[in-house]
């Protein structure tokens, strides 16, 4: 059984045509074409690493977090906690204007990041290349946001993240319907405004659809939001990872003893394996075996090389499995609905056999879309079709520029500033 799902991962991978796309992704860097995969060998070594202990986030407990990032770069930071109604205690970070200056704009702005991310996404690049930096320098009270999960709210008021298998138990709909709300109503209770700007990154644009969709009452308070990379339909990304989860996706039980059954933590060996089967080059291979990377692709031309080995430090930022098979769900049915329990979970839960749509219709906040050519995950055939769907409140949709523009380019790309901070900040000036 194991090995049959594991036979048909590697062929998978293998078999239909990675090498084309990720050759046209991002150039020679990940040449697959170069590297023929043995599928008995590297069986083989996955199998003898299904034993190994986790990879844990034990060696990253030194290194400088938000605030002393912040902090050091001269930037006035704060640290808040919002404890949610199912009790994850969840960390805000706030810089609550820009350098030395105490230009104020009176606007209040929550940055939501993606999969696997979390706060960090916004400063790491540096002041005058991180959009938190950027929009605080403009004048905006600018808020971070971190979803349940991740390393900042890795915490909660009974479980224990790392004993308790329920920590664990929830999705992107529970991040829209819990966390998203209860961020948005703290944040306005500190600042006294009447509603707020908001840009999110991949996953933080899916769990905004799924709050405004579902909680008609959070559209009047947020302002404007403007998607990076929106994620909502599926069926046409290319992630090689997300692609061979979905192939998996009905063999659950095996699926995980490779990603990690609470935590999504790949093990070691089948990071190793796509990797060899993805990537070469030095570069390649370190952030290939980094499932953030592995998972959203790279592109080398955006890539600050200096940058990487502090990527890595701080990337992945924790997810739980069950978020990235609820993806992997929708690349499958080719919807944008609710976390698929089988049959009888889905009568149980649902009251019907399959698993209710969001129902982009409801939402009223205006919204901005900004995508691009070769992003892994939003797909430009997705994105329109999510453009679509949403009706009147889409205001506009832009592409990126660069034709290679990638997933994580929107956060860490060295052109972010020029091509996409640059209309955000746009777009906000307008509302
Ligand atoms: C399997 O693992 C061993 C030891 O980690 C390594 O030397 C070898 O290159 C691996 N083989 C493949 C095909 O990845
Ligand atoms: C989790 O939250 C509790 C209650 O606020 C706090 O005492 C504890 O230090 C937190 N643990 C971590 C690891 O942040
Ligand atoms: C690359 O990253 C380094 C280290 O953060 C930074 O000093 C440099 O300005 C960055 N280069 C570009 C082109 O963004």
């Amino acid at each position: 059984m194991r090995i049959a799902l594991l036979s048909s991962l590697v062929a998978i991978l293998a078999g239909i045509g990675y090498g084309s796309v990720l050759n046209s992704a991002t150039g020679n860097l990940l040449d697959a074409s170069s590297k023929v995969l043995n599928p008995a060998k590297n069986i083989l070594n996955i199998t003898s690493n299904i034993l190994d202990p986790k990879d844990s986030n034990s060696d990253k407990k030194h290194i400088d977090r938000v605030p002393e990032m912040v902090a050091k770069n001269g930037y006035p930071v704060e640290s808040h906690y919002v404890t949610t109604w199912d009790g994850y205690i969840l960390n805000l970070h706030r810089i609550p204007h820009g350098k030395g200056s105490k230009k104020n704009n009176g606007k209040v702005v929550l940055l939501q990041h993606g999969l696997l991310a979390s706060s960090t996404d916004w400063v790491i690049a540096g002041p005058g290349k991180g959009l938190g930096y950027i929009l605080a320098d403009e004048g905006y009270d600018v808020w971070l946001g971190n979803a349940r999960g991740n390393f900042f709210s890795r915490n909660h008021t009974t479980m224990n993240p790392d004993k308790e298998s329920e920590f664990w138990d929830f999705s992107w709909h529970e991040i829209g319907m819990r966390d998203l709300p209860m961020m948005i109503d703290y944040i306005i209770d500190k600042t006294g405004v009447d509603g707020i700007y908001y840009a999110g990154h991949s996953q933080g644009t899916t769990a905004f659809y799924i709050m405004a969709s579902s909680k008609p009452e959070y559209n009047q308070k947020v302002k404007v939001h403007v998607s990076l990379a929106p994620i909502a339909f599926m069926n046409h990304m290319t992630s090689p990872l997300v692609r061979v989860i979905a192939a998996g996706e009905r063999s659950i039980s095996v699926l995980m003893d490779l990603i990690g059954k609470d935590e999504f933590l790949p093990k070691s060996g089948f990071m190793s394996m796509l990797s060899s089967a993805i990537c070469s080059g030095e570069i390649g291979a370190l952030l290939c075996s980094n499932a953030l990377f592995a998972v959203c692709g790279f592109s080398p031309k955006q890539m600050n090389v200096s940058l990487i080995p502090e990527l890595v430090q701080h990337y992945p930022a924790g997810v739980a499995t069950k978020q990235v098979l609820h993806y992997a769900q929708e690349i499958n049915s080719g919807r944008f609905c609710q976390y698929n329990l089988g049959l009888i979970g889905n009568t149980r839960k649902y009251g019907s056999m399959v698993p209710p749509d969001y129902n982009l219709d409801e939402i009223k906040t205006p919204i901005h879309l900004i995508y691009s050519q070769n992003d892994w995950m939003a797909a430009v055939t997705d994105v329109e079709r999510l453009a679509k769907a949403l009706g009147t409140c889409l205001k506009e949709k832009i592409l990126v520029t660069d034709p290679k523009w990638n997933h994580l380019d929107f956060t860490f790309g060295i052109d972010a500033p020029r091509l996409v901070y640059k209309k955000v900040q746009e777009i906000f000036e307008k509302y």
